[in-house]
């Protein structure tokens, strides 16, 4: 079984006109509009990684057993492409996406996609359809690689085939609201994630598990959910679908640590990089859904932003739990929080240098 295989071509029969390409990515929303094309690569117990293409971007045919319909066994990643002031296309940080992506396909007993096929196959869609990166200002083409299990059987173990494939969605704002800050609900009927599950890995089932905590937010006005430790009820992990960070009136920062319930983010990695380079420290450590709501009456607690490839860097400016509700900082976007949310998005636009060597650039 070789580790390399060719991604073969199929074209497009009818790809979108220019014109009403250019309609659809004027306004495109979060994940509502999709590019052309589609890569697909399979997957099975006797061949392999086999079958590379790219293609029309369609539909699957799946049998009613397909094992993913019935047990779950799916993983995904989340990455942005941009088109940087001199035309170059750029990745941010995509090995980083292809390692995680290998972790959570171990934690889910799925085959393991090599680090190259994956970048090859994420290359190889945004070279074809470089021409969805929406141009406008917070525009760019996310990546959505996933993998899932697509033999027929009802028995409980893992497949024997699955089908890896990336498809991209040029993408404004995550939040209607824009940079504006966010509100969170702190759910304390519901937990994301136990000691020992699945917490650390990108699988749908998770997120599966978070919607009726997100609703829940959602009734409650608030634009997203955060959860709190399995265990106690009582640590601050993180989002729906961001990580979570806070900032105290000395300067420092302190983000949850990474105990294998939340995810890894690559976003909360490079936060810490570029605080701790600009001489911030930044604490990995529990911090208590009380101790919060104390240190935000206190004044302590100057900001709290929370980050991730889709959300960028937004601030959390208020807070609703079943008592009650509070603000942070006034409710406004937090100078700390703008100044680090203006040096990620300078670097990850060509906009500045790249002291961490993060962008990647793909050849056209
Ligand atoms: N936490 C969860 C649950 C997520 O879904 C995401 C988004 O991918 C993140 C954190 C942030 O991860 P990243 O910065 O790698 O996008
Ligand atoms: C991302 O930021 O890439 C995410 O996966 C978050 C959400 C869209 C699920």
């Amino acid at each position: 079984m070789s580790a390399t295989i060719d991604i073969r071509h199929v074209p497009h029969a009818s790809p979108t006109p220019a014109d009403v390409r250019a309609g659809l990515i004027a306004d495109p929303g979060f994940g509502k509009v999709f590019s052309d094309h589609m890569v697909t690569i399979e997957w099975s117990a006797e061949k392999g990684w086999h079958d590379g293409q790219l293609r029309a971007r369609g539909p699957f045919t799946l049998d009613p057993a397909a094992s993913v319909l019935h047990y779950a066994q799916e993983i995904f990643e989340g990455m942005k492409a941009y088109r940087t002031a001199d035309g170059e296309v750029v990745l941010f940080r995509p090995l980083e996406n292809a390692r995680r992506f290998q972790r959570s396909a171990a934690r889910m007993a799925m085959p393991d996609l090599p680090e190259q096929l994956f970048l090859e196959a994420v290359e190889t869609l945004v070279r074809t359809d470089a021409d969805w990166i929406p141009k406008e200002e917070g525009g760019s083409l996310y990546l959505r690689p996933f993998m899932f299990a697509n033999e027929s059987f009802l028995g409980v173990r893992p497949a024997a085939s699955y089908i890896f494939c990336v498809v991209a969605c040029p993408v404004g704002a995550y939040f209607k609201g824009g940079a504006k800050p966010v509100s969170v609900w702190a759910s304390t009927d519901y937990t994301r994630a136990a000691a020992g599950g699945t917490g650390a890995a990108k699988c749908g089932g998770n997120y599966a598990a978070s919607l009726i905590a997100q609703a829940e937010a959602i009734r409650q006005g608030c634009d997203q959910v955060v959860f709190l430790d399995a265990a106690e009820k009582k640590w601050v992990e993180e989002l729906g679908g961001m990580n979570v960070f806070f900032v105290f009136d000395d300067g420092t920062l302190l983000t949850p640590p990474l105990t294998g319930t939340i995810l890894p983010g690559i976003t909360r990695d490079s936060i810490i990089r570029l605080a701790r380079g600009q001489g911030m420290s930044v604490q990995e450590s529990l911090y208590s859904f009380d101790q919060w709501r104390q240190d935000a009456a206190s004044g302590r607690l100057r900001e709290v932003f929370a980050c991730g490839t889709a959300a960028v860097v937004s601030a959390i400016g208020t807070v609703r739990y079943k008592d009650g509700s509070f603000t942070i900082g006034g409710g406004t976007d937090g100078e700390v929080t703008r100044s680090l949310r203006t040096r990620l998005t300078a670097i990850q636009r060509g906009e500045t240098d790249d002291p961490y060597s993060w962008r990647h650039k793909v050849a056209l």
